[in-house]
């Protein structure tokens, strides 16, 4: 049996479960299972992984997907930039004598991180750019953010930060006008605002300045249509939701734990 799982706290609702106990069985995968663990202590992880043997890979949520960097033996590039990881592969080296014994406290285990976010927004991001989007704000300073700015800096793409706590280089939103709006024609929901239930909230910005020019991504998946993809649409932008990042980030976990 492979085991694989998603670790984080509260975990009520998880994508990553219904994805892959779904893919598991349109493809007959009968030899897998996904399971969650709910863990508000990341150094519970060590329990979790000592007592699944089985376990080749986990799917990592808030709020862990910094402070599990600590237990990591190796990084990619992009976890180590964004300084957070949300897929784990475990690489199980048993000794051949405790494999035939059943000893399993004698199990060397490897954990590498990954940062599959970046991956799912760069690709499914790159699609839709054209020639004019040169400059973007990215709305949201969290750790999705920081994913988002280490696929921009990659595809050279300039940027701004627009934060409520506006430091350094930020820009909050209250600065925002017709000639930023005009000149940042791509413009990244990275805020958790507009996630059902709380469908009538959106970032604060002045959406009268979209233009057909402009493309609005929305990082938030469920409603597929987010208020703020709503007033950016009426003003004519074109518009993305996460939902396709969420699948790619997926099939790019699974990807990694089976190379
Ligand atoms: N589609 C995908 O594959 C995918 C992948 C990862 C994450 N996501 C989604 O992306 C969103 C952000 O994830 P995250 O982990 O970065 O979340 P987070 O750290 O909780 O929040 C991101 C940032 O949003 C801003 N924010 C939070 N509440 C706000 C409010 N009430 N008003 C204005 N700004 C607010 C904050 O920035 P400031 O304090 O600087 O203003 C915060 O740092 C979530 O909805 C998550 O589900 C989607």
């Amino acid at each position: 049996m492979k085991k694989y799982g998603i670790i984080g706290y509260p975990l009520a609702h998880s994508f990553s479960l219904d994805y892959f106990k779904e893919k598991f069985r349109k493809e007959r995968l009968e030899d897998c299972e996904y399971q969650a663990f709910p863990i508000q202590n990341i150094s519970d992880l060590s329990d979790i992984i000592k007592n699944n043997p089985d376990l080749c890979g986990l799917n990592v949520t808030h709020p862990h997907k910094i402070g599990v960097i600590y237990y990591m033996d190796k990084l990619d590039e992009a976890a180590r930039e964004i300084d957070a990881v949300n897929c784990i592969k475990i690489i199980n080296n048993r000794p051949v004598a405790s494999f035939f014994s059943g000893e399993l406290s004698s199990m060397k285990v490897r954990l590498e991180g990954y940062n599959t976010d970046a991956y799912g927004f760069e690709q499914s991001l790159k699609p839709l750019l054209k020639r004019h989007h040169q400059k973007a704000l990215i709305l949201g300073d969290g750790g999705a953010s920081r994913a988002v700015a280490y696929v921009l800096r990659k595809l050279g793409i300039e940027y701004y930060i627009v934060s409520r706590r506006a430091r350094n280089k930020q820009v909050a939103y209250q600065e925002l006008n017709a000639d930023i709006m005009a000149e940042h024609l791509l413009i990244i929901n990275t805020t958790p605002l507009g996630t059902f239930p709380e469908t009538e909230t959106c970032a604060a910005i002045p959406y009268e300045f979209f233009t057909q020019k402009h493309l609005a991504y929305d990082l938030v998946y469920n409603p597929t249509e987010s208020e703020f993809l709503k007033r950016a649409k009426a003003q004519g932008a074109e518009i993305k939701n996460g939902l396709e990042m969420l699948h790619i980030q997926a099939e790019k976990a699974w990807e990694i734990w089976n190379s």
